[in-house]
């Protein structure tokens, strides 16, 4: 989705040109000394100092984020129920004080008019905040977030956020609303694109990671943004996958499952928060006092701001939560949410709220205190033109560098799921393939389903990919054969004729970008209907098929596409998705990626999820028995389960050691395992280790990744890989919600997904 980026004509551009010589003037008011914050938030006596100048409307105004309306602007045609200002209006609500900031606007250019009205025209020149979707990429687009976690190289992120954070903080963004961290064991959810996949630890490990990339050091550095941790919380647990929809479950599960990426992204430093649309347990978050206020705050220390997500306080009308918008106001605020978005509700109901006495005014200040200081930490009173600059916005975009960390990031993230008689990697030359389906080429469905500022346009297709790396250019034919959802008249026939004629096929087939994201769930997370006969058909004429899948989501494969002899996940992989791909379908690249999602078998079984329970009448494999725990006609396994990835080297795990039968409470133990790569081609391993707590006063998943590993092995080569359990590992949240540490027998494997056996002991923790 991108929005329009025309100049709003009704603006001067001298106006825009300004800036500068504001700040010179800026810098003399009383807001001045709070050129001194540094660090993390601290709340200057300055700042106490200008809320006690402020009038309730400044105030109110101070906690009111509205999308940018700029020329019709990005954020309006991403949410076009919105209606809005139009800019002339948005710039004198910003002269008014009526503004904390805006987002998803149209660069340093906007930015600067708008920032100019704030500091030269306000009241108390008060700068503004802008904030903005950068979810996966600025300009240069990486892979989609849950693609990235298919690295299982949290560094990776790290990099890719801190790239994502260079190019957006030259165009003027000071807050990105990312990262979402919402755990997503429902692939119906469109969402869970967007997020870390089903597991927890890599939740926490990406979240941390997407934090420290986007933020760095020193939240003044014009490379770097605030970060927003969302959706808060359990926006992922929705009912049947369908978004926004309710979330009811036990406390101990929210805490061990759902609320640690959250918090390890707090504990990594992130600043700001933003509330989730979804009720838990009969209370929508936007006005859970437990949640923003006893646990973020009390329990955890958040030290930040809290958004609304875009009119969910005045959601909670529907929700049957709130009378009116006035209710919803209050709610929201004394909940603890700090900030409104895009309702305008704070700034239309907190004056009167504070007036009648049914909002304390000393809350009021409080989080506009809060507000302010995290403005002062960006460092946006010291200058609140520092990331605004027209030529380093062109300046950073798209660099090379950046680029080829694109292209990096593309090629870790695909997963083989599949490749019989090692059919990859293929020859350069030599071999004719036909290149099919509607994601063969075209500058289309590359970059990803949450992109604001990115261009398929400036992103390299599958066809573009394929061809610069054949030897010879003119060994492809690409036929489309079929669109997205709809058959393409004669498409089949002209790409069975193009098969015939070659000696591979790869097939370019999946969901269109569209198909995932936000408010778009699915009932069957299939390859669409015109696509399946499009393979099956394909399939019919007999060669070798490399199914080159376009998702973001774990799909349920079925006939020619789940039997073709090679499959690759690829995602939506940004700019560079052509030459990634290229990379890994002529070993360029070797695949290094594993599954941050299961696919499973059928998609009635969803939610299916690795770290599920056992239920008392369990039939994981071998023989469908009756009256057991599964589906008609299937095992209730994934097909291909969270960890799996295969390389075009071949691992083998064994000798699996541990440092004694036992460990203590606040003792460890260390488990040991020897891989070797017996294959051809150097591999890169990610080794999992799991466990599983065979007795509990709470049942326990039939299996937990505790820890992993990423090796290179060369041909022959063989590594022993060591991981040390310690009690953190080992506990989890018993009948009173609380962490409980039981003795008893645990399971262990060292494995290479969380369905395959690998190499395994038992352990005794004592007491
Ligand atoms: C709604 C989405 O839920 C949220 O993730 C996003 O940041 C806001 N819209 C602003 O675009």
């Amino acid at each position: 989705m991108k929005g329009s980026f025309m100049l709003d004509s009704r603006i001067s551009r001298r106006a825009a040109l300004m800036g500068a010589s504001i700040v010179g003037a800026w810098l003399a008011t009383p807001a001045r000394a709070l050129l001194q914050v540094v660090g993390k938030v601290s709340v200057p006596a300055t700042v106490d100092q200008l809320v006690l100048r402020m009038t309730l409307e400044e105030k109110a105004g101070q906690l009111s984020l509205m999308a940018s309306a700029w020329g019709g602007g990005a954020a309006l045609s991403l949410n076009p129920a919105s209606g809005g200002p139009n800019f002339v209006q948005q710039v004198e609500e910003a002269k008014q004080g009526q503004l904390t900031g805006v987002f998803n606007g149209n660069g340093a250019t906007m930015a600067r008019i708008l920032q100019n009205a704030a500091v030269r025209d306000s009241r108390l020149k008060i700068p503004l905040i802008f904030a903005a979707d950068i979810i996966h990429g600025h300009r240069t687009i990486f892979p989609v977030p849950l693609a990235e976690v298919a690295s299982f190289e949290p560094d990776l992120a790290r990099r890719t956020a801190e790239a994502a954070a260079f190019e957006a903080a030259g165009a003027g963004i000071d807050w990105t609303f990312s990262p979402m961290v919402d755990v997503a064991r429902d692939q119906r959810w469109g969402r869970g694109v967007e997020g870390g996949g089903e597991d927890v630890l890599l939740g926490r490990l990406f979240a941390a990671a997407r934090v420290h990339g986007f933020q760095g050091t020193d939240l003044k550095s014009t490379e770097h943004m605030l970060a927003c941790i969302k959706h808060f919380a359990a926006y992922g647990a929705a009912e049947a996958g369908l978004d926004y929809n309710t979330v009811d479950m036990s406390e101990a599960r929210l805490r061990e499952v759902y609320l640690q990426p959250y918090k390890a992204g707090f504990d990594a430093g992130a600043l700001s928060a933003m509330a989730s649309f979804n009720e838990i347990n009969g209370v929508p978050s936007t006005a859970n006092r437990w949640l923003m206020t006893n646990l973020l705050r009390g329990e955890w220390g958040f030290e930040g701001f809290v958004v609304s997500d875009y009119t969910g306080d005045e959601e909670m009308i529907a929700h049957g939560f709130a009378k009116d918008g006035r209710d919803a106001a209050k709610l929201a605020f004394l909940a603890g949410v700090d900030m409104s978005m895009q309702s305008g509700l704070y700034r239309k109901h907190l004056p009167d709220l504070v007036r009648t006495g049914e909002v304390p005014q000393a809350r009021l200040d409080e989080s506009v205190r809060r507000v302010l200081a995290l403005k002062a930490t960006l460092g946006l009173f010291e200058d609140p033109f520092r990331r605004i600059d027209v030529k380093r916005e062109s300046a950073r975009s798209l660099l090379p560098k950046t680029r080829a960390l694109a292209r990096e990031a593309g090629r870790k993230s695909i997963v083989l799921l599949k490749n019989d008689g090692d059919l990859l990697p293929l020859p350069r030359s030599g071999k004719k393939i036909a290149l099919i389906g509607p994601f063969a080429a075209g500058p289309h469905d590359l970059v990803g389903p949450w992109v604001v500022y990115g261009d398929d346009a400036k992103a390299i297709d599958l066809a573009t990919g394929v061809r610069a790396a054949l030897a010879d250019k003119n060994g492809m034919i690409v036929a489309p054969g079929s669109k997205v959802e709809e058959a393409l008249p004669g498409g089949i026939e002209q790409a069975v004729a193009a098969v015939r004629q070659a000696d591979i096929v790869v097939l370019a087939i999946g969901e269109s970008q569209d198909m995932s994201g936000e408010a778009q769930s699915r009932t069957e997370i299939v390859v669409p209907e015109p696509q399946q006969q499009l393979a099956e058909a394909v399939a019919a004429v007999g060669k070798p098929i490399v199914v080159v899948l376009k998702h973001g989501r774990a799909l349920a494969l079925k006939g020619a596409v789940a039997n073709a002899q090679a499959i690759l996940a690829t995602w939506f992989l940004g700019t560079e998705t052509g030459n990634s791909i290229a990379d890994v379908l002529f070993g360029a690249y070797g695949p290094s990626g594993r599954l941050p999602a299961s696919f499973p078998r059928a998609s009635g079984q969803e939610p299916y999820y690795y770290a599920h329970k056992s239920t008392g009448r369990p039939n994981p494999e071998g023989k469908l028995e009756p009256y057991k725990a599964r589906f008609r006609g299937i095992t209730n396994t994934a097909l291909y389960p969270f960890g799996h990835g295969l390389t075009y080297g071949k691992i083998e795990y064994s000798g699996f050691t541990q440092s004694g039968p036992a460990m203590s409470m606040n003792g460890t133990i260390e488990v040991a395992a020897t891989v070797t790569n017996r294959g051809t081609h150097a591999a890169e391993e990610v080794v999992q280790l799991y466990v599983h707590d065979q007795v509990g006063s709470v049942t326990r998943p039939v299996r937990e990744l505790k820890a992993f590993k990423k090796i290179s092995l060369a041909p022959g080569q063989s590594e022993v890989v060591r991981f040390k359990l310690s009690a953190s590992d080992l506990s989890f949240y018993g009948n009173d919600d609380k962490l409980t540490l039981e003795p008893g027998s645990f399971d262990v494997w060292i494995a290479p997904s969380a369905e395959s056996d690998g190499v395994r002991g038992i352990f005794n923790l004592t007491a």
